[in-house]
């Protein structure tokens, strides 16, 4: 990590190991599909796999880690606490149990999944810090966070920030949120990087990717790549999975990246009722 002259890191990446492209796996709810899509993520090169409580899939997707030929020590697994285990003991205990659904010793980032009410950045966040004291996480991440309530939470936070996880496009493009990250060195990762399958009815994409001879979605990855966002599209079969790890072999021209930025239509596709109020 170098700075500039303002002292602004000048890139976003902070946990080292933290591939560009990772697996989502909201809504692969068929146990023995999601473990076979995490195995063949895994074992064409993907080294990043998203889950969380709330998608009641961690043991399927430890049994993809467990069935595929590839070390424990080299994925990073990442899980989120659901709203309802935000308290102190909860926390504590709902990850314990969370690790046992995945069947490791520790997971590579934990996340608080969504800043409701009952999150509280002291008692929640001492919690992931005795959490990572013993070893059963490695860092700690914020989801669905405003650049507002990541400052609100900087302020009294027992422990480091490392991620921030949110949904982010080319049609929800996280100007203040990229920068604030970059601002504060911490690793910004895209959920819905395909924006849900509608990266492939915006015409500027389709203009790029027939100039690449690639999809949409891979110029949608490469896009949040170019501006050191990860991500993690959510992709069931082999050839989805396959698809967007090409990605990581496509460079975009500086003006195809303007040409995107330059998108002015926005458009949020996960906004539930306990979403922030201010977003
Ligand atoms: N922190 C949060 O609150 C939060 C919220 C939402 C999502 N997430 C995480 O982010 C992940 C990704 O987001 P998402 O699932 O909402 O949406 P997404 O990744 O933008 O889109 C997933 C959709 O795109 C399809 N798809 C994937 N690759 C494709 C390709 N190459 N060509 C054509 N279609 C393709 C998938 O189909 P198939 O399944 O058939 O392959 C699926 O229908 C989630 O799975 C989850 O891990 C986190």
């Amino acid at each position: 990590m170098t700075a500039d002259s303002t002292g602004a890191p000048q890139s976003g990446r902070t946990i080292q190991s933290l591939p560009p492209l990772g697996l989502g796996t909201w809504q692969n709810d068929d146990s023995d599909q999601c473990s076979e899509s995490v195995k063949q993520a895994l074992e064409l090169g993907y080294r990043h796999i998203d889950t969380a409580q709330i998608y009641r899939n961690e043991a399927a997707v430890g049994a993809g880690i467990e069935q595929a030929a590839v070390d424990r020590e080299d994925i990073v697994l990442a899980t989120k606490v659901w709203n309802d285990n935000l308290a102190h003991d909860d926390v504590i205990s709902s990850t314990e149990e969370s690790l046992d659904r995945l069947g490791v010793a520790y997971v590579d980032l934990l996340y608080v999944h969504w800043p409701v009410d009952s999150f509280d950045p002291e008692t929640t966040l001492s919690a992931f810090a005795e959490l990572q004291e013993r070893g059963l996480i490695k860092h700690v991440g914020l989801s669905n966070f405003t650049p507002e309530l990541l400052d609100a939470v900087q302020e009294t936070a027992p422990v480091e920030i490392d991620a921030v996880q949110v949904e982010c496009h080319p049609l929800l493009q996280q100007d203040a949120l990229r920068e604030y990250c970059a601002r504060h060195d911490i690793e910004l990762v895209a959920y819905s990087p395909l924006a849900r399958g509608d990266v492939f009815d915006i015409p500027e994409l389709t203009n790029i990717a027939d100039a690449h001879g690639v999809s949409e979605a891979q110029v949608s990855l490469a896009w949040l790549d170019a501006h050191d966002v990860c991500s993690i599209p959510k992709a069931t079969g082999r050839d989805h999975i396959v698809d967007n790890f090409a990605a990581t072999s496509l460079s975009l021209t500086q003006e195809q990246v303007a040409t995107i930025d330059a998108i002015d239509h926005e458009k949020r596709l996960v906004d539930p009722s306990f979403a922030p109020s201010s977003w």
